[in-house]
């Protein structure tokens, strides 16, 4: 039965069936999930930190700053992390906490809770959709990252030329089979993690990781110093000039912060609602923003000296970083060891950010569904799968079909350029923009002060003024001059 307790407004009928969520309507007083919970400040922080940085720092962070100029993008970037993001993740990490279900369900708990419409649970399903849509391709990127370990460990870069490079990539993204395969290999990683729980191996996996490839990315920098230009490499990332931008690519600055960090579609809400109550939201999302952004600057340093020095373009897109490392690899001493131990590393970050994509969703078929975690997992990850076909064909058989080029933003995008502005620009940042509303303006001002229990007052007052007025004033203001 419902329990009723003081602090807890129980004056709605909760819109879902309640012998089907099987903690009914208490979880605001709810000290845990019935997903688990993570060992601890440390395992929230890692796993946080395994969903934030994945192929969206390595990967899209560098091809997204050749396509947009450099300096002034990543400039951009960077004030929507420090301005948009850290507000709002620790905005999503207490809606999670508070709520302890899966985003849909608890969005309905927290507005019956605040007396507010249960239609909030809206954007819970809108995260799920946009998690859906997402790991569709990056299951198939990740892929390629699989692939890539093949050939390292085959030798198959070693003393080769920028040409020779740029064939093995093109040749292998013209074959649908290949990317099929290796599409395949990573969906199924995806779901057996899923299947057995987020909590398990992977927390303790994450420890060892993550440190790895913050290693290597350290080596890659230091090549990129001896070997690459790496003055005109920095130059290229830092040097702001603001010339450069456009209002898409302001959009696109502010889509991928929402990316690289998770947010926005209720991945590290579902996460926070794994989080034991003492464990401090600031403090967390500080180190995860920090760290994640700091893998993006460095996977940077790596990459562009090495663009440059060898006559590449910098704006070739998502195949940069699969032109240009194995680049640095195929000279360097010990290169087929490191080159492995890199894509090793890069699929495994890519591995603990796909499972954050599902995860809202299996939790939610799991509590309103009665269906087990692995038949959720599985469920989901085949369908998501199904669905990454249409990003394997955007590179070969489809890659001049380009559905919505009457549209000028839109010109020349194929289905998984479409696919990926759509949910990074469009999907995540709204998400985001009603994450806010919701904590700063629906939520009772004590609820959000209780839950995130920040150290000071005026701390808190800050994280609410950014939440309240600045956060989703910027989203707005960015997505009106887009379509003026
Ligand atoms: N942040 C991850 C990356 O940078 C991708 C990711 C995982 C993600 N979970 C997410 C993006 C939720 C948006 C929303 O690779």
């Amino acid at each position: 039965m419902v329990e009723k307790s003081g602090r807890f407004i129980d004056n709605a009928q909760p819109l879902y069936n309640l012998e089907t969520t099987i903690t009914g309507v208490t979880m605001a007083d709810k000290q845990e999930s019935i997903h688990g919970q993570w060992t601890g400040r440390w395992g929230f922080i890692l796993a946080a930190t395994g969903s934030a940085v994945g192929l969206g720092n390595i990967w899209k962070f560098p091809y997204i700053t050749g396509e947009n100029g450099g300096g002034a993008f990543v400039i951009v970037y960077l004030m929507c992390i420090a301005v948009i993001g850290i507000p709002i993740m620790m905005a999503e990490i207490m809606l999670g906490r508070r709520g302890r279900q899966s985003p849909i369900n608890t969005m309905t708990a927290l507005a019956i809770q605040s007396g507010h419409s249960q239609k909030w649970h809206l954007l819970g399903w809108m995260g799920v959709i946009a998690g859906f849509l997402i790991l569709s391709y990056y299951s198939v990127i990740a892929g390629w990252a699989l692939a890539y370990v093949e050939r390292s460990m085959t030798g198959a870069f070693n003393d080769s030329t920028p040409e020779m490079i740029k064939t093995l990539f093109g040749s292998f993204v013209a074959n649908p089979l290949q990317l099929i395969f290796w599409h395949s290999l990573f969906m199924f990683l995806t779901i057996v993690v899923v299947a057995r729980g987020v909590q398990g191996g992977l927390e303790k996996a994450a420890r060892y990781m993550m440190p790895g490839l913050f290693m290597i990315l350290l080596l890659l920098v230091g090549y990129a110093m001896s070997a690459g230009d790496f003055s005109k490499g920095l130059n290229f990332l830092f040097a702001v000039d603001f010339s450069k931008i456009t209002t898409n690519s302001i959009v696109i600055a502010m889509g991928h912060a929402f990316f690289t960090l998770s947010l926005g579609m209720g991945a590290i809400m579902v996460y926070g609602s794994y989080l034991p109550k003492d464990a401090s939201i600031g403090k967390a999302t500080l180190i995860i923003a920090v760290a994640d952004t700091v893998v993006a600057l460095l996977a940077g340093m790596a990459i562009f000296p090495l663009v440059f020095a060898n006559q590449l373009e910098p704006g070739q897109g998502p195949g940069l970083i699969f032109q240009t490392l194995p680049l640095a690899f195929g000279h360097m001493p010990w290169g087929s060891f490191f080159a492995t131990l890199f894509f090793i590393l890069l699929t495994f970050a890519a591995w603990t950010s796909s499972i954050s994509l599902i995860e809202p969703a299996v939790a939610y078929l799991v509590e309103n569904r009665g269906i087990t975690r692995v038949r959720a997992s599985i469920l989901m990850g085949v369908s998501c799968w199904a669905m990454g076909l249409l990003t394997v064909f955007s590179f070969n058989l489809w890659s001049k079909f380009t559905p919505l080029s009457f549209i000028s933003i839109f010109e020349g995008k194929t289905i998984f350029d479409l696919l990926d502005y759509l949910t990074a620009n469009i999907m995540l940042p709204w998400g985001g923009f009603f994450i806010a509303v919701f904590a700063a303006w629906f939520m009772a001002r004590e609820a959000s002060m209780d839950e995130l229990a920040l150290e000071y007052r005026w701390l808190y007052n800050i994280w609410r003024f950014l939440v309240r007025y600045i956060t989703p004033v910027a989203v707005l203001i960015i997505f009106l001059k887009l379509v003026s």
